[in-house]
């Protein structure tokens, strides 16, 4: 099955319910990983939208990727608890470490790295969460640890 026919198969389970865009577009990323930019024409088409519509919604919401994900992604609490703990801090680490921004991959597709907003870890900031994982009181040594740990 082409990406474009699993897309209408997955449009076709939602049809005609409100607001069915967003379920449409997790479902999609949860199956591939993420949303490739073909899967932009197919969506306008079939729920009779404009690609800039599709196309918004995807950027809008840091919850969908237009490409795939590193072999390993990390993800940086910067609510409010952390911050407080020097999430910030955590985060500028992590970019030079990486050599990327929030929000990108390593050229070598090995780390990929986004933000959050709370993990539910506060009383344990900074907090982070590397291949799904719950990590408390990370700073940059540990988190550069961790990455080593989960490749061993
Ligand atoms: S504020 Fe960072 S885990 Fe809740």
């Amino acid at each position: 099955m082409t990406i474009a026919q699993r897309v209408r198969a997955v449009v076709d389970a939602h049809r005609g319910e409100r607001g069915a865009l967003l379920p449409i577009l997790h479902r999609i990323q949860d199956e591939f990983g993420y949303i490739d930019p073909e899967v932009v024409p197919v969506l306008a088409a079939e729920l009779n939208i404009s690609r800039a519509d599709v196309h918004g919604v995807i950027t809008f919401y840091t919850d969908f990727r237009s490409d795939p994900a590193g072999t390993s992604t990390v993800r940086l609490c910067r609510a409010e608890a952390c911050q407080s703990v020097g999430a910030e801090k955590l985060v500028a680490d992590a970019e030079q470490v990486f050599g990327i921004k929030v929000g990108e991959t390593t050229p070598d597709r090995s780390v990929t790295l986004e933000q959050v907003f709370c993990l539910g870890n506060c009383a344990l900031g900074p907090a982070a969460q590397v291949n799904n994982k719950l990590y408390g009181r990370v700073d940059r040594s540990r988190l550069v640890e961790i990455l080593a740990e989960d490749h061993a």
